[in-house]
Order: C-alpha cells, then sequence, then structure tokens
C-alpha cells in the first residue's frame, strides 16, 4: 500500500517534508500541494510530479489524498487540523497545535469527538537519534533518574522575527515537549527569566530567554532560549542524574583539525541538524499508516500540553513571577 499524502504549506520545512516523502520514505508519494503563495506549490507539485491545488480544502477533500501533512505557518495548525479532522483523513501537524492554548484544546476536544488518533504532531526530536540515545541512558538500568535538564537552544538568527512571546510558542516548546518526553513527567511549575540582552535585541524585546520548569517529581529544567545568538544553529541537553551524567552535544560528530584549528561546523539552521529526525518521524507516521501500529510520535494532547505550558511560561514572561501548571484531565483516548 503506497500512502498519498497532501502537503499544505511548502515554505522551508513543508518542501523539505514533501521531498523526503517523495523520495526518502519507503510507502508513500505526494499526490496533492497548497500553498497561500500559489507560486511556490505549482513548481514543487512540477518537481514532485504532483497537482497544486487553489484552496488547502481542496488538499484535504481530494480523492487523491489519504493522509495530510500540514506544515503552513503557527497561527492556522488548528483551523486547518480541524478541518482534516471533519474528514477522517490521519495528519501530521507541524508544531505547535496552536499558539494559544484555548485554540489547542479545541483540536483534542473534536479528536476525542471523532473517537480515533488521527493527528501526530511534528516533534521530531522525539525521531532523532541523539535523544533517543539519551532516554536510552536514563532509569535504574542507565545513571538512575533525572535530576537536573540543561538545553541550549540557539538560532542563528530569528527566522521569523524577535518577538519573545514567540520564541516560547514557537522555539522552546520543542524543549518543551522533548524534556516532557525525555523524564516522562508532566511540569509542576515555570518561571521565565530574562536579563542582558544579546546586540540585536529590539528595546522592548528580551533575547535570551532563560527558562526554569520543574516537573510533578522535582526534576527541574533548564532552557536557554537564545534565538539571535548569531552563531549558527546548536540544540544540547545534558542530563545529571542520581548516578551519572549524559550528555547529548549538538549532534556533530566529527572534529577536523586544520591550520592550527580543531572544531567543527555548525550548520545555519534546523535542517542541518535534525534532517535525519525530520525523514525518520515521516517513515514512523507512514509505517504507523500503513501497518496499523501505534502512533510513533506525539500526540494532539502532547501538543496541546505543550502550548499550555508555552502559554504559562508567557504569563510568567509578562510578570515575572513563578506560574503554577495545572493540567485538565487527559482524555481516555490519550491513554
Ligand atoms: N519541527 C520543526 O523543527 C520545524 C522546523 C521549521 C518549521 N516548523 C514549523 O513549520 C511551519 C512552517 O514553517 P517554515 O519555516 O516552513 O515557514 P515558511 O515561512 O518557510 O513557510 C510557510 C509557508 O506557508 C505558506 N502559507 C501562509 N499562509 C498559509 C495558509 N493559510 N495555508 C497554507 N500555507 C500558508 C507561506 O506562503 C509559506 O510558503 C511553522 O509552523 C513552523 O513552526 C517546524
Amino acid at each position: 500500500m503506497t500512502v498519498r499524502v497532501g502537503v499544505i504549506g511548502t515554505g522551508n520545512i513543508g518542501t523539505s517534508h514533501a521531498r523526503d516523502l517523495a523520495s526518502r520514505v519507503a510507502g508513500a508519494t505526494v499526490t496533492a500541494l497548497y500553498d497561500a503563495d500559489a507560486g511556490k506549490s505549482a513548481a514543487l507539485a512540477a518537481e514532485l510530479g504532483a497537482v497544486s491545488l487553489p484552496t488547502y480544502e481542496d488538499v484535504i477533500a481530494s480523492d487523491r489524498v489519504d493522509a495530510v501533512l500540514v506544515a503552513s505557518p503557527d497561527n492556522v495548525h488548528a483551523e486547518q487540523a480541524l478541518a482534516c479532522l471533519s474528514t477522517g483523513k490521519p495528519t501530521l501537524c507541524e508544531k505547535p497545535l496552536a499558539p494559544v492554548e484555548a485554540d489547542a484544546r479545541a483540536v483534542v476536544d473534536a479528536e476525542v469527538a471523532v473517537g480515533r488518533r488521527l493527528i501526530m504532531m511534528g516533534f521530531m526530536r522525539r525521531f532523532d537519534p541523539g535523544y533517543v540515545e539519551l532516554k536510552s541512558q536514563l532509569g535504574p538500568e542507565g545513571i538512575g533518574d533525572p535530576l537536573i535538564v540543561r538545553n541550549c537552544h540557539r538560532n542563528e538568527i530569528a527566522p521569523y522575527g524577535l518577538d519573545s512571546e514567540l520564541s516560547l510558542t514557537n522555539a522552546a516548546i520543542h524543549e518543551i515537549d522533548i524534556n516532557r518526553w525525555l523524564v516522562d513527567d508532566e511540569y509542576a511549575w515555570v518561571q521565565v527569566l530574562t536579563g542582558r540582552s544579546g546586540p540585536l535585541t529590539p528595546e522592548e524585546q528580551h533575547d535570551p530567554l532563560f527558562v526554569l520548569l520543574q516537573t510533578t517529581a522535582g526534576t527541574l529544567v533548564e532552557i536557554e532560549m537564545f534565538v539571535q545568538s548569531q552563531l549558527g544553529y546548536e540544540v544540547t541537553c545534558n542530563v545529571t542524574a542520581g548516578l551519572g551524567v549524559a550528555e547529548m552535544g549538538d549532534g556533530s560528530y566529527v572534529t577536523t583539525a586544520r591550520a592550527r584549528h580543531r572544531g567543527h561546523g555548525l550548520p545555519a539552521q534546523w535542517l542541518g541538524r535534525f534532517q535525519e529526525a525530520y525523514r525518520l518521524q515521516l517513515q514512523g507516521w507512514i509505517t504507523h499508516l500503513v501497518t496499523g501500529g501505534p502512533m510513533p510520535g506525539a500526540s494532539a494532547w502532547d501538543g496541546f500540553v505543550d502550548s499550555l505550558v508555552a502559554n504559562r511560561a508567557i504569563d510568567s514572561l509578562r510578570t515575572g513571577e513563578r506560574v503554577e501548571i495545572t493540567l485538565p484531565e487527559r482524555p481516555a483516548l490519550y491513554a
């Protein structure tokens, strides 16, 4: 069986996903595309032998499309995910599920009403070999319970403009999600600290942000979120546990010495660091659709919880206070 995928949003990541599905993922093909910029989707459609359709609703409804990939801007994910749910087509939705927690909750409620888990979230770090190896080191067979997790997330330049609240809902939400997954726990509170900003930060914004969370079991999670670091794209994660430490580093495996310098380059942005994680995520999604096995990635519920935590982080950014995190009851669909 070949899963025919329709792609909504053919910008940076949508194009990468569509090319992966067309050529590097077994069991998938791309048949229809939509982008608000019709020229973009038409060019990619010509490259991939697909059709470019005039609206996103046309992609979802198309009888050439079995499953949908949503890679449009953050603020339309929830609306497009709801449209996918209304047709019962499985959907891979890029993060975040929504910048506003109520919009994310509406998607969870709609999926619960359908009674089937149709939405998988594009939190691809759960498929990254570095994070998978790091998680495998934790627990009683490894270095014990995680006590402190230290994360750095640095972009060369702010990819969607410098806005401190966007840094939380769009970028730090990766750490919010991956640390829940890594330590297998939920957060109890969050505090966002601001301090001296980098040279490119406008007066009314803060960059870097220092995000501190504690999980219900007491694990401390810290995140340095620096979207305008100018140094390149770098993501690190180190865990201090009861019996040892584990360090993921930044995913660079080879250092080169030349002309009195030893080191390695940094990618300009996320594709250079997480290309394989994106492909493994897509393959996991397609294999799940073909075999009917369990959904391998983050659920809509995870997407909602991540948005809720990011919204509490915004509350803390605005007030400077530590903010408690209270989750509603998890619906049985996500047990
Ligand atoms: N998982 C990851 O690591 C990762 C990495 C990059 C981007 N993303 C997410 O993917 C999404 C797209 O990011 P990007 O970097 O590709 O942005 P982008 O700006 O490169 O592309 C977005 C595209 O969406 C199109 N668009 C605008 N409004 C639309 C609409 N209503 N419907 C369909 N298309 C529309 C734009 O014309 C553009 O081509 C964002 O939500 C972002 O958070 C995730």
